[in-house]
């Protein structure tokens, strides 16, 4: 076992719950394909893609030598200012914006997605001063839906248990419910009508909800994005978790014909290979600020934003992705994984739902976690007994099956096998040794 008291690392949310379990075979220490190894010796399927991000799998040939390429050639460069950017922000700038809705024409890099989740809703409010409009400041998103950590993201993020860990977060942020709440599918209008639209900068939403899974219609999208054309909303889709073929194309926007004003990416923009995110902007909001007087500018952005090696990995991710074939896997693999875990319901009463699309699904289990806590993470352990890795969900009690693009029928098979022999498992009585082990 790992010796709490000797140990300095610190990144964990709840550092107890971790090291009083850690063994130091349990680290994770290699990565190949959809699988990742620990330091023991064992491999597992990586089922969570490291962080839902790791979208085209560990040691990717093209990735690891665009990496190692642009490592080379230029290990960094600035983004503050423009009096020389480089040269690789330029180039994936506009391939980025290429493979996007049409109508969202410029690329703002930055460093992660609670970043990305930030600069725009202080976009929206900084386009709004110069539109003379400063009361017009006020940013809506949804109950229950994940924009990140941070002030500004964790106030954006509608988790309450989220709102209280640090003190006041960004102030004149409002929650509304999403259509999968009880009467939400008007609430969002109706809350909004009563609120005074005047007062409202911008509303960011997931087009499907990673807490649970729940997909927004397109009907609901397109009624939202019309209620925000009519009253000058500015429409902010969070695109970090659903961007770049998790859904089975590059964003859930183009397959639902939705021209957001501001478009969020992160995640599997670099397949994890290093840390970048994207605010995209529609031509109306860019021109905006293009027209704005020269001491109006925009001062947000942060030291490794759009560094050229994440750009490199980037590039690399949008060559890969270019053929249509990843895309159509997800297509095939994600109706299989559907499938096979709408069959595991069947067959398992603690299952009360499963949700999702494309390669991201929820597997619910409400009664069986309200009489027991830990029940999702056991299911989780139970399926890490069987070799693979599944994310818990903290506000929701599910787990979230999200594997790399890049599985395989085998893989969707084994993932479902895994869980089902699971489940069976704690029906049958079975417990992990600490059910709270690696709880979040
Ligand atoms: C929809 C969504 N937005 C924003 C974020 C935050 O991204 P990051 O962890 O890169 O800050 C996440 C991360 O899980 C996410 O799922």
């Amino acid at each position: 076992m790992i010796d709490p008291g000797s140990f300095k690392l610190w990144n964990s949310t709840a550092m107890a719950a971790h090291l009083s379990y850690l063994d130091p075979d349990e680290l994770i220490v290699e990565g190949e394909g959809v699988r990742v190894r620990d330091a023991g010796g064992r491999w597992f399927l990586d089922a969570r893609s490291g962080f839902w991000n790791v979208t085209l799998g560990y040691r990717h040939p093209a990735l690891v030598a665009a990496v190692r390429e642009q490592v080379e050639r230029l290990s960094y460069g600035s983004m503050w200012g423009y009096g020389r950017p480089t040269g690789i922000a330029v180039e994936c700038a506009a391939a980025l914006a290429s493979r996007l809705p049409e109508g969202i024409e410029h690329i703002r890099f930055q460093s992660n997605g609670a970043q990305a989740v930030e600069t725009a809703a202080l976009l929206s409010r900084h386009v709004r001063l110069l539109e003379g409009q400063p009361h017009k400041n006020t940013v809506v998103s949804m109950w229950g839906g994940f924009h990140g950590f941070g002030p500004g993201a964790s106030a954006l993020t509608g988790l309450p248990y989220l709102h209280y860990h640090a003190g006041p977060l960004l102030p004149e942020v409002i929650h509304v419910p999403g259509p999968h709440a009880p009467g939400g599918e008007e609430a969002f209008a109706s809350i909004l009508g009563d609120y005074g639209p005047e007062r409202i900068s911008a509303v960011v939403v997931e087009p499907v909800i990673g807490e649970g899974g729940h997909v927004l219609g397109r009907d609901y999208l397109h009624r939202l994005a019309a209620f925000c054309r009519e009253h000058d909303i500015h429409l902010v889709v969070d695109e970090v978790t659903t961007g770049m073929g998790r859904v089975g194309a590059y964003t859930r926007c183009e397959q639902l014909g939705l021209t957001p004003d501001l478009l969020l990416l992160g995640k599997g923009l670099t397949s994890g290979y290093a840390g970048v995110s994207a605010v995209c902007l529609s031509e109306r909001i860019y021109r905006t600020l293009y027209d704005a007087p020269l001491e109006r500018f925009f001062a947000a952005g942060s030291t490794h934003d759009g560094h050229p090696v994440a750009l490199g990995a980037a590039l690399a991710v949008l060559d890969v992705l270019a053929d249509g074939e990843v895309f159509a896997n997800v297509a095939e693999q994600g109706k299989r994984l559907h499938t096979g875990l709408q069959e595991i319901a069947a067959r398992h009463p603690s299952v009360t739902a499963v949700r999702g699309t494309g390669l991201m699904y929820a597997v619910e289990f409400a009664e069986a976690a309200a009489q027991d806590p830990w029940f999702v993470n056991k299911v989780r352990l139970a399926a890490e007994d069987r070799g693979v890795l599944v994310a818990v969900l903290n506000a929701v009690p599910a787990l979230m099956v999200i594997p790399p693009l890049v599985v395989e029928q085998g893989d969707v098979d084994e993932i479902c096998a895994a869980l089902d022999g699971a489940l069976s498992a704690l029906a049958d009585g079975w417990s992990p040794p600490d059910p709270a082990k690696g709880f979040v």
